[in-house]
């Protein structure tokens, strides 16, 4: 099994509906801010988006983009009525025209890929922004941090969220778990901020680290891209 056949899985990352409803709602508000009104929205291996009709609704048009297939159908299912978003395969997105694009989002998918794949989709997302477009690369994740950093942070947010005991006992699930069996050997890509805008800068962009990360864990890093 591979991260794109396990994100394709039935899998339980998230603990209950609870969990998945708060995980989602949490990535939609922190997105917003960086949402241009009008604008054309790419998320990329966007997950469920069970929220994204809020950032659809601001942006008028947003392209939800992953590479599992089923995790597309149920997507084409959710939205199959909002006509400010679209969902597209990977080879749909690499055949965009350039400068299309007036947001890119990537989060919490950095780590899943090897740095040679990393590499390739920010060149395809340089090709693909506007030249005052912007890239939000949430959720990459520092050398260092261990599982026991995440799952502390999931803590407090099931506390925060009111799904503690489900996430007590989810945890102790994912230790036996196909995820932890796929952390274990396929591992996860991890970058410092140095490393991260090096690459970034590589590949075109001028980057920073915003103050603060996308979505409920504060020891992952969000940088922001734009075409230099
Ligand atoms: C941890 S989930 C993140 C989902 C969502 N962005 C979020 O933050 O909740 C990782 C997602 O990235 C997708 N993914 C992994 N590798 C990918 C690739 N090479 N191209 C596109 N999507 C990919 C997976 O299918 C999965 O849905």
């Amino acid at each position: 099994m591979d991260w794109i056949s396990f994100w394709d899985s039935k899998h339980a990352v998230y603990v209950n509906a609870r969990h998945l409803d708060a995980h989602y709602r949490r990535i939609a508000d922190d997105l917003l801010p960086y949402v241009p009104a009008g604008g054309t929205v790419l998320d990329y291996g966007c997950g469920d988006a069970l929220s994204h009709a809020r950032i659809g609704a601001k942006a008028g048009r947003l392209i939800l983009c992953d590479a599992a297939p089923g995790v597309r159908t149920a997507l084409g299912e959710r939205f199959a009525t909002n006509n400010t978003i679209e969902v597209s395969a990977p080879e749909e997105v690499e055949a965009m025209p350039a400068t299309s694009l007036d947001l890119i989002v990537m989060h919490s998918v950095a780590q899943y890929l090897a740095p040679e794949q990393f590499d390739t989709k920010i060149a395809l997302f340089r090709r693909l922004l506007k030249p005052n477009g912007l890239l939000v690369l949430g959720d990459v994740i520092p050398p260092g941090t261990s599982p026991i950093t995440d799952a502390m942070a999931l803590l407090r947010f099931a506390a925060h969220e009111q799904f503690l005991v489900a996430a007590t006992f989810g945890l102790i699930r994912t230790l036996f778990s196909n995820y932890a069996r796929l952390r274990s050997t396929l591992g996860l890509t991890h970058y410092d901020e140095r490393a991260i805008t090096t690459k970034l800068a590589a590949a075109g962009f001028f980057a920073k680290r915003a103050a603060t990360n996308i979505g409920h864990n504060p020891s992952r890093m969000t940088l922001l891209g734009r075409p230099a």
